[in-house]
């Protein structure tokens, strides 16, 4: 597995990434239409350096991550994290969200928060960053989910180096 920059002409394919990395859980076709916009890589998020991308040897994508900064507070915000449902559990999640860290840690950021779907809650747990509170979905009007936070300056975060096999 490699981790690189996305480029743009990759915007609209790694979209359709995380819809049906998102899809993956089960939700339905209403609650995935409802979800759409937020389930968008945007050029601009890519042309700022803030999208990167997993790929196999033959350079068949496999998740990407994004982040964005969350003004005057010093944190940033893990934006999407998503990984191709055939690979899940094979440490591309972890290989990409230690990307992110890596990114913002070296832009100064104290934390990274984590606005999680439920269903990923574990992963985030697991990777080391504390549960906050229930907070208001960015998509859903009336749905809360658990927001994370990742403290940088205390060097949390897994550090792993596991590959993808
Ligand atoms: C959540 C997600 C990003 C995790 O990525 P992944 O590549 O499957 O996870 P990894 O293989 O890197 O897992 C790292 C560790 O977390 C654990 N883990 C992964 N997903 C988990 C989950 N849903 N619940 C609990 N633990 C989980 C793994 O077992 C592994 O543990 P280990 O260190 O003991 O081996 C991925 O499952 C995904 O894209 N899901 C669908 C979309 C989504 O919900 N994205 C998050 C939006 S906030």
């Amino acid at each position: 597995m490699r981790l690189r920059a996305a480029r743009f002409h990759e915007a609209e394919v790694l979209s359709e990434l995380c819809r049906r990395s998102k899809a993956s859980w089960g939700y339905d076709a209403a609650f995935m239409a409802a979800s759409a916009a937020s389930l968008r890589v945007e050029f601009e998020a890519i042309e700022r350096g803030r999208v990167f991308v997993a790929e196999d040897e033959a350079g068949e994508l496999l998740g990407v991550a994004s982040y964005e900064w969350l003004q005057a507070t010093g944190a940033a915000e893990l934006d999407l994290l998503f990984v191709a449902p055939g690979v899940m559990r094979k440490g591309v999640g972890r290989a990409l969200l230690d990307r992110v860290v890596a990114a913002v840690t070296a832009a100064r950021a104290r934390r990274l928060v984590i606005l999680a779907d439920p269903n990923a809650a574990g992963f985030y747990r697991r990777y080391g960053a504390a549960y906050l509170c229930d907070a208001p979905s960015d998509a859903i009007p009336g749905r809360t989910l658990p927001l994370f936070s990742l403290e940088l300056a205390s060097g949390a975060g897994s550090g792993s180096s596991r590959s993808y096999a």
